[in-house]
């Protein structure tokens, strides 16, 4: 009698959950019928096309599917996705101010009240507070310490033989990371030196963990993560990354303390001359700490995300210049030709780099090929109209860079040839102004891409006019991971020559 009542409930139920889940679909439906979709399952929609994928095959499946077709609608469980990639979808999408939060994806890694996962009214207040922090007299006072964390970087490699073959990766990786912690941190973090190393393994190994769990829906509920190996390792990963950004926050709480007490006791934070004026982002930061504004634990997401975001993106887009400038050497050559010919002094100056034309392009193509953010995701509050079709309120859009800027129709007949033309003014002129975006777009675009553009231009500058670089990798044989970032599964293999002037 008892089992009979149990199975009637569960079977109501079951048939309670399939009712619902078939007319929310069929209500989504109306709005994207005549699209194309991903071939799909019933229940689980296309998930089955990422089951026991790793984020490599998760990569190529996507590519698979979206070229040129889009807007594309995917189905992962009951969520509806739309995959978007015309410069025109993109640019609706990104300027609306229905579509500034992010989907809960976001919210897997550990820094969810950070300035990149954070919902809109979250975001909002702080991206004011902190857009300051980027300005460009703080820019102008961070050039010595690009200038010097590029010292440590060309020593490094001035003691690798010469025929050696090295991942130019690890060395960004560290080079990068020292220099947002020294700046917007002002604390020294001493990657180059070999210390704290343990930082960037855990990153490096967080993000795939992220990127799978995103598209695989099963993994989303929280309760069933819980019981699986990853969200154990993933545990472990955000427990190593909290112990080193606790430790730079009580350092800063400390300092930030010892001054208030000597200059400025018994002054309102808010109204002191001092802190009217912009500061660098952990000071702002403790400005909001003082003053009540936020709480311990936001201050370790916000210094979480300055550093992953500041970190990660930088080293990249180096590793991968210097991969595509030791693939085609005639490019390379190009750029020291460009390097000498300008007068410099040993500190490399705003002024000098100002002048690097072809140094640009390169750099431009680079993020065309390789876009750090190869899907980013915007979650819509409201009904939005883009080229044909209406996206209904609650969707996950997927805005796919890789693949914007790979268009033909943007990018000539061969997208995937690497060819700093692209970015002639003239053929920049030619071109919708929302076929390219590296650093997104906006008003939730990056917020330190002055920055990276003055300090990618300084490194580069030292190394280029110090070593010459080589690889025998071939274009076509390069393969990409999605960590969330975009990775080069091959590596940034290189071998490192000194140059003589
Ligand atoms: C070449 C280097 C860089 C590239 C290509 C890049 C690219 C991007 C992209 C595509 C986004 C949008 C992410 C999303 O919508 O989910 C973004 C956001 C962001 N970036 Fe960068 N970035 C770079 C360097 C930096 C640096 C050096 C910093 C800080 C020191 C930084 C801080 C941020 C922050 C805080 C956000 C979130 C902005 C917001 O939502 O208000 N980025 N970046």
């Amino acid at each position: 009698m008892f089992f009979s009542t149990f199975l009637l409930i569960f079977f109501t139920f079951l048939l309670y959950l399939l009712m619902k889940y078939n007319l929310h679909k069929e209500r989504l439906m109306k709005y994207v019928k005549h699209l194309p979709s991903l071939p799909q399952l019933p229940f689980i929609g296309s998930g089955y096309l990422f089951m026991g994928k790793n984020t490599k095959e998760i990569f190529n499946t996507f590519l698979e599917y979206v070229e040129s077709k889009t807007p594309l609608v995917v189905w992962l469980g009951p969520k509806l996705h739309i995959i978007i990639d015309k410069p025109e979808d993109m640019q609706t999408i990104l300027l609306s101010p229905k579509c500034v939060d992010k989907p809960y994806v976001y919210r897997f890694l550990p820094n969810q009240n950070g300035l990149v996962t954070s919902d809109a009214h979250v975001w909002k207040p702080n991206r004011k507070l902190f857009n300051p922090t980027f300005n460009t007299n703080i820019l102008k006072s961070f050039v010595p310490i690009f200038n010097k964390k590029t010292d440590i970087l060309v020593e490094k490699l001035k003691l690798l033989p010469d025929e050696e073959y090295i991942d130019i990766s690890t060395y960004m990786f560290a080079c990068t990371l020292d220099m947002v912690c020294a700046t917007s941190l002002g604390y020294d973090l001493e990657m180059q030196k070999d210390k704290n190393k343990e930082f960037l393994e855990s990153m490096e190994n967080m993000l795939p963990l992220v990127a799978e769990r995103a598209v695989k829906i099963w993994l989303h509920p929280t309760w069933i993560y819980k019981m699986t190996s990853a969200y154990r390792t993933q545990k472990q990963l955000g427990d190593r990354l909290f112990s080193i950004t606790r430790r730079i926050k009580e350092e800063k709480q400390r300092e930030y303390d010892l001054k208030n007490i000597n200059s400025f006791n018994d002054i309102n934070i808010e109204e002191s001359k001092e802190f009217s004026k912009p500061q660098i982002f952990i000071d702002e930061l403790m400005k909001l700490w003082k003053t009540g504004k936020v709480s311990e634990s936001e201050i370790e997401e916000q210094v979480i995300t300055i550093i992953t975001t500041g970190n990660e993106t930088s080293s990249l887009v180096l590793s991968n210049t210097i991969l595509m400038l030791a693939m085609y050497p005639e490019h390379q050559e190009k750029v020291v030709a460009e390097l000498r010919s300008i007068p410099r002094e040993s500190e490399i100056s705003l002024e000098y780099i100002s002048q690097l034309t072809y140094l640009d392009m390169v750099v431009k193509e680079v993020m065309r090929l390789f876009p750090v953010g190869p899907l980013l995701a915007r979650n819509n509050l409201a009904d939005i109209k883009i080229s044909n079709c209406i996206i209904p309120a609650n969707t996950f859009i997927v805005m796919s860079y890789f693949t914007l800027h790979r268009d033909p129709k943007s990018w000539g007949e061969h997208p995937n040839e690497f060819n700093p033309d692209n970015f002639l003014p003239e053929r920049i002129a030619a071109r919708h102004p929302y076929a390219y975006l590296p650093f997104c777009g906006g008003t939730r675009n990056c917020i330190g891409m002055k920055y990276a553009w003055i300090s990618l231009k300084i490194v580069l500058t030292k190394l280029l006019l110090n070593f010459k670089f080589s690889s025998q990798l071939k274009m076509e044989e390069i393969s990409f991971r999605w960590d969330m970032t975009l990775k080069v599964e091959n590596g940034q293999w290189v071998t490192v020559e000194k140059r003589v002037e």
